[in-house]
């Protein structure tokens, strides 16, 4: 099986501050570090470290070949990564002394996809195949319809959120992922809550506090997170997102998936940085926690 994922490139320009900026308030950054990011990216390489293949279907402009390269390096398939005449994506990052963040983000590329790309990557996919999306590329819709029609497991990371964006891909999804704030947000709007959503698996992560898996038709079962020291929670609920996928890929049962994920998302929340810094397999597996 594969792993098909439409998702965001950018370059992350990650800023170490004192705290958050306030409104109208000028801040000199401690630090400041490019990383490849992108929850689209983090998310392909976050499958590629927890052994899965992962076919990336996205856009650069010329000033993003390093982009491409670097995920090529990291053993994500990128032939379906277009050179688009948009500048590259890019995300202006803060990050206080707590490792709480603040994201700007530049869509650039990410919004010039052309659904043909699409429906040519796609072609190649085989029924059973996993197919995921995140909100910050265009085509999501078009992805999720295709995918469905092809027979292919449709996976929705409802980040960064947008109830309507949701709601649109909706009819087609197999596993919807969505953090706390999010599943509250989306009853607010729609009315809907976690237990009522209409798809098969439904994983809404909880930050420190873990998270829950609902599946339709079963009661839910709830995973405690593991205590860690957070430097940096940027690209954790991607690494989460990423290992849950490659599990699914690999055939393991969900409940063990999202346990590995759960320690893949521990050991990001204390790394500085994004996709360069996700670890791989054997980090997760070695990682002790108390
Ligand atoms: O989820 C973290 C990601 O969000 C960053 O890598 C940044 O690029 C933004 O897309
Ligand atoms: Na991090």
């Amino acid at each position: 099986m594969a792993i098909w994922n439409l998702g965001s490139i950018n370059a992350d320009m990650v800023y170490a501050l004192p705290h958050l900026p306030a409104p109208g308030e000028t801040l000199a950054a401690n630090g400041l570090d490019r990383f490849l990011g992108g929850k689209g990216a983090n998310m392909s390489v976050a499958v590629a470290r927890a052994g899965a293949r992962v076919n990336h279907i996205g856009a650069v402009g010329s000033d993003g070949r390093w982009a491409r390269d670097r995920l090529t390096e990291y053993g994500v398939d990128t032939r379906y990564i277009a050179e688009v005449e948009v500048p590259t994506g890019h995300a202006i990052i803060a990050v206080d002394a707590q490792g709480e963040n603040l994201i700007v983000l530049y869509p650039g590329a990410n919004h010039a996809l052309d659904v043909r790309q699409l429906g040519q990557a796609l072609a190649s996919a085989n029924t059973g195949d996993l197919l995921v999306m995140q909100n910050e590329t265009n085509a999501q819709v078009e992805a999720a319809r295709l995918g469905h029609e092809l027979g292919l497991t449709v996976c929705y990371a409802a980040a960064p959120f947008q109830a309507q964006a949701v709601q649109a891909v909706l009819p087609y999804l197999d596993f919807l992922i969505l953090n706390e704030v999010e599943a509250e947000q989306l009853q607010q709007e729609t009315g809907l809550s976690a237990a009522d959503i209409p798809v098969r698996h439904v994983i809404v992560t909880l930050g420190s506090k873990g998270a829950r898996y609902l599946q339709q038709g079963c009661e839910p079962v709830d995973f405690a997170a593991h205590k860690v020291q957070a430097i940096d929670t940027t690209g954790a609920g991607d690494t989460f997102t990423g290992y849950v996928l490659a599990g699914m890929d690999r055939g393991m049962p969900m409940e063990q998936a999202i346990l590995q994920a759960n320690r893949a998302a521990a050991l990001m929340v204390t790394r500085h940085g994004t996709a360069d810094v996700i670890p791989d397999l054997r980090e997760v597996r070695d990682a002790q926690f108390d």
